[in-house]
């Protein structure tokens, strides 16, 4: 495959063809579940295989050598050592590390905001309950427009109890790409830990851990990056390895050899399915042999194109503006004022259009994911079924 030009009427459907996306499904939802490519599959696929042939030669000779080959390609695609990063299953899980190794005493503050995921919100705070200490939530802006105002917003609930802040780098609820790396420099001059949770960002954007200088980095591959379900990683500066510790204590590496880094407690977890970890490599070949600009320029043109039909349809103007960097690959709308709880159900039971409605503070959003499957076709099917929708009302 050659490095494509950008050319948005070109013929991409030679990649379309690559995945293999039920045929009653129109998938817009990369972003929640990502879908992985053949040749990711195929990878994965044979090392199951062999584990099901001959499970002596994989687990005892091949997967730990194996599984540093992958963490040193993934190391190297987002832009740090291999000795920094673990693999873990999800971004959640990677979070749940941080959160159980990170201490915490009486009267300690993480600092989250309020566009966080769900999850880490509730990570957080079952933490924070069993020292005593308190979740503190920062305030967004309504309306996103220099990113000194969204970095102020942070700042102001930073008081000398902070220990931690927990923030996106590309929001979940609303798919703002946040300014991660000016609010780093901003805490590291002070002296405050930074978590990022990144799991929309490997792939989407370009990431280069190494030069955020955040202490913690977790993410998900099988997002973005199209590795298979259940792959993920969690970065920790070298300043945090002394206390590291995986939620589930194994081997860390085959005996006889025994763990002497914090990295090495992550690579044996017990006798499990590595092969997700296994096919990241190819995941990383498929779309640089792609082009990763390639990638992101169509995925970002195809978004564009799905944001300016909402705000047709729905009469609504987005977060942020799309021309100032607020958003990548997905397209973000708020949906008229109503009630629209059924029409995420509605899109997949009328249309088989698969596109989350998110329920987001008091308003209701849709949220399209574009990847290298999505064609403008595909885009104005999904406008004409949600123009039909909303025009019967909430
Ligand atoms: C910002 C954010 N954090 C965390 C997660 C959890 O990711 P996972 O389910 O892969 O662990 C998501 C998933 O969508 C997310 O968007």
């Amino acid at each position: 495959m050659k490095h494509r030009r950008v050319d948005h009427c070109a013929d991409w459907e030679d990649l379309r063809g690559m995945w293999d996306i039920r045929p009653d499904t129109l998938y817009l939802n990369h972003g929640s579940f990502g879908v992985s490519p053949r040749p990711v599959r195929e990878v994965r696929r044979r090392w199951l295989d062999d584990c099901d042939r001959q499970p002596m030669d994989v687990y005892c000779r091949q997967v730990e050598g194996q599984l540093r080959v992958a963490r040193e390609r993934l190391a190297h695609f987002v832009g740090t050592a291999p000795g920094n990063l673990a693999f873990v299953d999800n971004a959640t899980y990677g979070m749940n590390v941080v959160a159980e190794s990170f201490p915490l005493a009486r009267g300690d503050e993480v600092v989250l905001t309020d566009h966080e995921y769900g999850a880490v919100d509730r990570i957080w705070r079952r933490r924070v309950a069993r020292s005593d200490a308190a979740v503190v939530v920062a305030n967004m802006p309504r309306r996103f427009e220099t990113p000194d105002e969204l970095i102020d917003a942070v700042l102001r609930r930073i008081t000398n109890r902070t220990r931690l802040v927990v923030i996106s780098h590309i929001t979940s609820p609303t798919a703002l790409i946040w300014p991660v790396a000016e609010l780093a420099v901003r805490l590291r001059e002070r002296n405050f830990a930074i978590c990022v949770d990144g799991p929309h960002a490997p792939a989407q954007v370009a990431l280069d851990i190494d030069d955020l200088d955040c202490d913690f980095y977790v993410a998900s591959c099988h997002k973005w990056l199209c590795a298979p379900l259940g792959t993920g990683f969690l970065y920790a500066h070298p300043r945090q390895h002394g206390y590291m510790q995986p939620l589930i204590k194994s081997w860390g590496l085959l005996p006889p050899a025994m763990p002497s880094r914090w990295d090495e407690e992550f690579l044996w977890q017990g006798t499990r399915d590595y092969s997700g970890f296994l096919a990241i490599p190819a995941a990383i070949d498929f779309l640089e042999e792609v082009g990763l600009e390639a990638f992101r320029q169509r995925a970002y043109w195809l978004a564009g194109v799905a944001e300016q039909g909402l705000i047709e349809i729905t009469g609504q103007r987005p977060l942020g503006d799309r021309a100032a960097g607020w958003y990548g690959t997905m397209a973000h709308v708020p949906l008229p004022a109503g009630d629209w709880s059924r029409l995420q159900r509605e899109l997949w039971e009328r249309f088989g259009i698969e596109v989350p409605v998110i329920h987001f503070q008091d308003r209701w959003y849709v949220r399209v994911s574009c990847h290298l499957h999505t064609d403008r076709e595909e885009i104005e099917r999904f406008l004409a079924a949600l123009r039909q929708l909303l025009r019967s009302g909430p």
